[in-house]
């Protein structure tokens, strides 16, 4: 099916089943620990062996020699993968760093050997016996340092562009009468997700299943393929439940490639748990950034240039987008961007919740604070005084829906912003400074091709199969509610089915794109499934209802269940789309308001209130939205206070390899939060009308307790993480 137009009215629309709160459909599964996660498949590829990674121990170089005589006779030991016997491995598309090293090392903790044994203890035991003679190299690490100097190679085709440049920016910003010239930097971040990258591995002949943890089940097909240079037909990836990913389970890493090669040298299935302390360095994280912001306006505070470089380090080639929410987010004719990538030598960066907006909204929005304050304006007012309702790099170019202002306006009277002091560092709870801030928030709205099946039999039960994910965010139960409002049926009524590469290919978990992309996907497949329904039944198919378990046509009304005598009934479709991405700006928005404590003598920071109002479409199940809100606001609040991937300049590795010391928010440090969903229905999305979540609750939230810290103490922190040391 394809979706060109905006979406007129259609089943969806009745809201029986979509738009309502809903508890999650896996979740009895979950808690009681019946839902198979990749490492515990044990039934699926029964036997399996053991495999223990071995990280490098230096960050450039290469392997001058590696002796595995002592780890091969340990007791247990099936096996050892190393460079010297994996054959050729290649490296995918989205993650660009090799899985395994050798001979060159690319970064610390890149694996070198995997040993493979009866059990993981002697696996475990067998890996402290293997011996490296590494050859070091000098490597580059510290970004600020790098950042100078030139690329050590000519950037790749981008799919965004790097530079921007609307008017003049120079001669409008050296012409006007207020003006902003900061810097900032945020540190590198690490996804820190509790299930650990996981992999289970089986050869049949020539061909591979993997029963692995993935956001993007063809991503994996794709880039194992390429990676062993087999056909991609020949793998087949399952992964039903995941335990979080945030951008760093796209696709396959050192688990994957490992448990394949291991599986396929010992004829017997694999399997793979990432420990723990290689996560940090082994995988990929969010780059740190520098960013410097250049805001100029007239007297009365309208924008009339607007400056944003952002620099960050790679291994590879791309660049952190931290750009991307300032060529959006405000009006102002005169706008220049620049992303550049200092190479660097530490692991690969790539994709981390909102990849782009949390980096650059975590400066930019500062500098709207700095420059309210400039102006004598109050932020909430600054911020509406700058909306726009066109994309301000092309005019001709509206926004599909963009409530920002009311998002403001009604975050800033349920939070109580009158209340706010008129000047920094003025209101005291005891020993308690007590501030607030605000941010804006935007945050794409992509949608991605997908497919999907739907079953109907004779026990009226509707089957949704699609290789699309769920990583936690709640998929089994949109798509669940998706299909019942289509069919007319009970959610008790259908079983979804996911994360399977058999299934037709979905859209993936990625970029928040996956709940407007795999409903859709569902929806195409029903209204095929609803034709194929009304046929059987001798219905015309134009005028029909599907409603209450019955189908309804002119004065006649039929079970559903007759449609599948005489055989299951099944469809399958792809929804794919037109140019509305390019006719309308497709983004979500959000007004995130912060309350924080901060402790006058010993600086310690307490977050104490959290609001987030959130624009983002039809919201398909508040129940489930408003955790994937609530769980980016408190990554915000890591990001503004606490997270930082600390690098050892000199050796070239993340120190704090592990969760007792890279520090994530718990319970004790997010109070209160509240989150608000304006009534939004977006037709040029999808026919669903809905956007999607899973990124916009972290975007922006960490200026907003930045500036709610400036707030209370009068002291202006352009450094993440705001730590107590910053304001003493
Ligand atoms: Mo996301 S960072 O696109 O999983």
């Amino acid at each position: 099916m394809k979706f060109t137009t905006p979406a007129n009215r259609n089943p969806i629309d009745r809201l029986k089943v979509v738009g309502q709160s809903t508890q999650r459909i896996d979740g009895p599964l979950k808690t009681t620990g019946t839902a198979p996660y990749a490492y515990e498949q044990n039934d699926a590829a029964p036997g399996a062996a053991y495999g223990y990674i071995v990280g490098a121990a230096i960050a450039k170089g290469r392997i001058g020699s590696i002796d595995v005589t002592r780890a091969r006779a340990a007791p247990g030991v099936l096996g050892i993968v190393t460079a010297d016997n994996a054959g050729k491995v290649g490296n995918g598309d989205f993650y660009t760093a090799r899985a395994l090293a050798g001979p060159d090392i690319q970064h610390y903790h890149q694996a070198v050997a995997l040993v493979v044994a009866e059990t993981f203890e002697q696996a475990r035991a067998a890996a402290q016996l293997v011996r490296v003679q590494y050859v070091q190299a000098d490597g580059a690490y510290d970004l600020a340092k790098a950042k100078e100097k030139p690329p050590r190679r000519q950037p790749l085709q981008q799919k965004q562009p790097r530079d921007t440049a609307i008017g003049d920016f120079e001669a409008a910003y050296a012409a006007a009468p207020v003006k902003l010239d900061a810097t900032y930097t945020t540190p590198d971040h690490a996804h820190t997700m509790l299930e650990p990258h996981a992999t289970i591995a089986a050869w049949d002949g020539d061909r591979l299943t993997l029963w692995t943890a993935i956001q993007i089940v063809s991503w994996g097909t794709r880039d194992m393929a390429k990676i062993l240079g087999i056909r991609k037909e020949n793998i087949r990836i399952v992964s039903p439940y995941i335990g979080g990913g945030f951008g760093g389970k796209g696709s396959v890493l050192a688990d994957a490639v490992l448990a394949a090669l291991a599986a396929r040298q010992l004829g017997r299935p694999v399997k793979v748990a990432l420990q723990r302390p290689l996560m940090f360095n082994n995988t990929t994280h969010r780059a740190a950034t520098i960013q410097r912001i250049r805001i100029a306006t007239d007297k009365a505070g309208r924008i009339t240039a607007i400056g944003h470089e952002s620099w960050s380090g790679n291994l590879g080639d791309n660049p952190e987008s931290a750009t991307a929410p300032t060529r959006l987010l405000y009006a102002g004719a005169n706008r220049m961007t620049r992303l550049r990538v200092a190479h660097l030598d530490l692991p690969e960066a790539n994709a981390m919740r909102a990849p782009g907006e949390t980096p650059g909204m975590m400066a930019l929005e500062i500098a709207m604070d700095e420059m309210a304050e400039k102006l004598g304006l109050d932020p909430v007012a600054f911020r509406i005084l700058n909306d726009t309702q066109v994309d301000p790099e092309s005019p001709s170019r509206p926004f599909s829906q963009r409530q920002l202002v009311e998002c403001l306006r009604s975050g800033a009277e349920h939070f109580g912003w009158e209340r706010r002091a008129a000047r920094p560092g003025m209101r005291r709870d005891g020993r308690w400074l007590v501030g607030m801030g605000v941010a804006s928030a935007i945050r794409g709205a992509q949608v991605q091709k997908s497919a999907a099946s739907v079953r109907l039999d004779a026990r009226g039960v509707i089957t949704v199969e699609t290789d699309m994910t769920d990583i936690g965010t709640g998929t089994y139960t949109i798509l669940a509610q998706t299909a019942a409002e289509m069919m007319g049926v009970g959610l008790d009524r259908v079983v979804v089915r996911l994360g399977d590469s058999t299934f037709p290919p979905g859209a993936g978990s990625g970029g928040q794109f996956g709940a407007a992309s795999s409903t859709a996907g569902v929806y195409a497949a029903c209204v095929k499934l609803r034709a194929m329904a009304a046929q059987r039944l001798g219905l015309d198919g134009a005028n029909v209802e599907f409603l209450g378990g019955r189908v309804r046509a002119g004065g006649t009304s039929k079970p559903l269940t007759d449609a599948a005598v005489g055989g299951d009934l099944v469809a399958q479709d792809t929804m794919e789309y037109g140019d509305l991405n390019k006719r309308f700006a497709q983004q979500t928005f959000a007004a995130h308001f912060v309350e924080v404590g901060v402790d006058a003598e010993t600086g310690e920071i307490r977050v104490r209130r959290m609001l987030a109002v959130c624009a983002a479409g039809r919201i398909i199940n508040p129940l489930a939205a408003r955790s994937q809100i609530i769980g980016g606001m408190t990554m915000g609040a890591g990001a503004a206070l606490m997270e930082e991937l600390v690098v050892d300049k000199r050796a070239g590795f993340f120190v704090n390899h592990d969760m007792a010391s890279y520090e994530v928010p718990v319970h004790a440090d997010i109070p209160h939060q509240d989150v608000i969903f304006l009534d939004e229905a977006d037709p040029t999305i999808g026919p669903l009308k809905a956007k999607g979540v899973g990124e916009l609750g972290i975007s922006g939230v960490p200026a907003a307790i930045a500036n709610a810290v400036y707030d209370a103490t009068g002291i202006r922190v352009r450094e993440y993480p705001i730590t107590l040391d910053k304001l003493l």
